[in-house]
């Protein structure tokens, strides 16, 4: 049977299984890491880390509490970044004081990132990491560390596991290669 993304899908670039391991073992860093914390919060950048922060936080066995932001990046199109970004939705939680851990689904030139930074670094939260699924590190023009990188990948249009394909297609198990082609063409 076929499905309406496989038209779109020029490879798997990783796998269900491939992920799933991945974000096992990053979420026992982070429980390690944070062992001691004794107010972790986790702030999902919606809507791309969402499939992420729901994985990933089953295997964060430190307490925690969850957020969201919702940003944008505009004035560039549509396939790539480095525009203004916006605020579309602000957290609900209070950050001063505490530890702070950014869920995002991926760091491509680094502009959305630094803006969040920015933006928390103001409130200021006792401290403030990020984790990434996927580093386009490649294409970096602003300089961010990283603190927990599930894949670095090549200078690829992906989707799928939280990644949107014009909205769509974001509740993929896997990661796949765009093939603009059809996109193109379609
Ligand atoms: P940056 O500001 O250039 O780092 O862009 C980061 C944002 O661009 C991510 O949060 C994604 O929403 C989007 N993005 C970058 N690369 C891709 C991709 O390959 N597929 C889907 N979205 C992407
Ligand atoms: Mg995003």
């Amino acid at each position: 049977m076929s499905h309406p993304y496989e038209q779109y899908l020029k490879e798997t670039l990783i796998d269900e299984q491939t992920l799933q391991q991945r974000v096992r073992e990053l979420g026992e860093t982070i429980s390690a890491d944070y062992a001691d914390c004794p107010d972790l919060l986790l702030i999902c950048i919606l809507k791309g880390g969402v499939m992420f922060l729901t994985d990933l936080m089953r295997h964060v066995h430190v307490p925690h509490a969850i957020d969201f932001l919702a940003v944008s990046s505009y004035g560039v199109g549509v396939r790539e970044s480095g525009g203004q970004v916006r605020i579309d939705m602000d957290l609900k939680a209070q950050v001063e004081g505490r530890h702070l851990l950014l869920v995002e689904d991926i760091i491509d030139s680094g502009h959305t990132l630094r803006f969040v930074m920015d933006f928390l670094q103001a409130r200021h939260p006792a401290s403030l990491k990020l984790c990434a699924l996927l580093d386009k590190a490649s294409r970096r023009t602003v300089d961010i560390q990283i603190d927990y990188t599930g894949f670095e990948i090549e200078d690829k249009f992906v989707f799928g596991y939280g990644l949107d394909l014009d909205e769509k297609f974001r509740n993929l198990p896997f990661v796949g290669v765009v093939n603009l082609d059809a996109l193109a063409n379609g």
